[in-house]
């Protein structure tokens, strides 16, 4: 699919869930998350010929996240039933590593290709802090896990305020290095302002040559991380959806005043 600034429009980034184990500052508030009802998030039956239908008209890549993907109930037959859908070429997910240790091995034997694994400091105490509830041994046994099972290549996604020579982001590049990691730096963004910038290392962030669209937990697609339009594709159907959300792409994102990390996915 090409947009009206010839764009080709091949990613598609799944919500699965806006629920997380996590509370990361920057993407949660800590208490009054107003959390979508279980009877408005999409079956995995719905995902799954929401995603073909995608795939149809163009998409080869598609990337599961959340909230975060691995507490959504059954997370890894529906990376299989995805998986299955011939013309993906890449499947990834972005999660918090905390449950790679226990899913690793069964996600890529459902045919998750790849995982980024969100990492914005190497200090237990500072992880805590960041996280409010997290423990980072759990994170790095998780990201053993998805090396050993193979989910290669294994991105970090390090969240910085300015710059990569922040001190907590210069220990996370060293550990990446000293572990084969791949890092991509992702400044802290603000829906609300506007203010987003390029992902150093991704391709995120980059009006010109973005190729994405997002579809929420709840089922509507988003041509726009940083803009409030949205399509329901419960109600217009998928395929009009995905028409509608291509021709309403905008040239540049500005502001979202609507939606959240937590259930936009990043
Ligand atoms: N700015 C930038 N990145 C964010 N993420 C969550 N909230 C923000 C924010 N405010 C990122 C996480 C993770 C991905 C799911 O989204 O760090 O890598
Ligand atoms: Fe959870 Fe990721 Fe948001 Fe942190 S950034 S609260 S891990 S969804």
């Amino acid at each position: 699919m090409y947009d009206r600034f010839d764009r080709n429009i091949n990613y598609l980034r799944i919500s699965v869930t806006d629920r997380c184990n996590l509370r990361c500052s920057y993407c949660m508030p800590e208490e009054g998350i107003q959390l979508l009802r279980h009877s408005d998030i999409l079956s995995f039956s719905e995902i799954t010929s929401f995603t073909a239908a995608a795939v149809k008209y163009g998409v080869t890549k598609v990337r599961i996240t959340g909230g975060e993907p691995l507490v959504r109930k059954g997370i890894t037959a529906l990376v299989r039933m995805i998986s299955d859908i011939s013309g993906i070429e890449d499947l990834s997910m972005t999660t918090n590593g905390v449950l790679l240790k226990e899913f690793a091995v069964e996600l890529k034997s459902a045919g998750l290709q790849r995982v980024n694994i969100s990492l914005d400091t190497i200090d237990p105490e500072k992880f805590r802090a960041i996280t409010r509830t997290g423990d980072i041994s759990q994170v790095f046994e998780g990201i053993k896990a998805a090396v050993n099972a193979g989910l290669l290549p294994v991105k970090i996604n390090c969240v910085i305020k300015e710059s990569k020579k922040e001190p907590e982001a210069m220990e996370v590049t060293r550990f990446c290095q000293d572990n084969n990691l791949e890092i991509r730096y992702i400044r802290q963004m603000d829906l609300v302002t506007g203010h987003f910038s390029p992902v150093d290392g991704g391709t995120g962030g980059d009006c010109q040559s973005c190729n994405r669209l997002r579809l929420t937990a709840n089922g509507k697609l988003k041509p726009c991380l940083f803009s409030d339009i949205e399509l329901d594709i419960r109600e217009l159907g998928f395929e009009k959806a995905l028409m509608k959300s291509v021709e309403l792409k905008p040239e540049c994102g500005s502001k979202n005043e609507t939606g959240k990390f937590y259930n936009i996915g990043g």
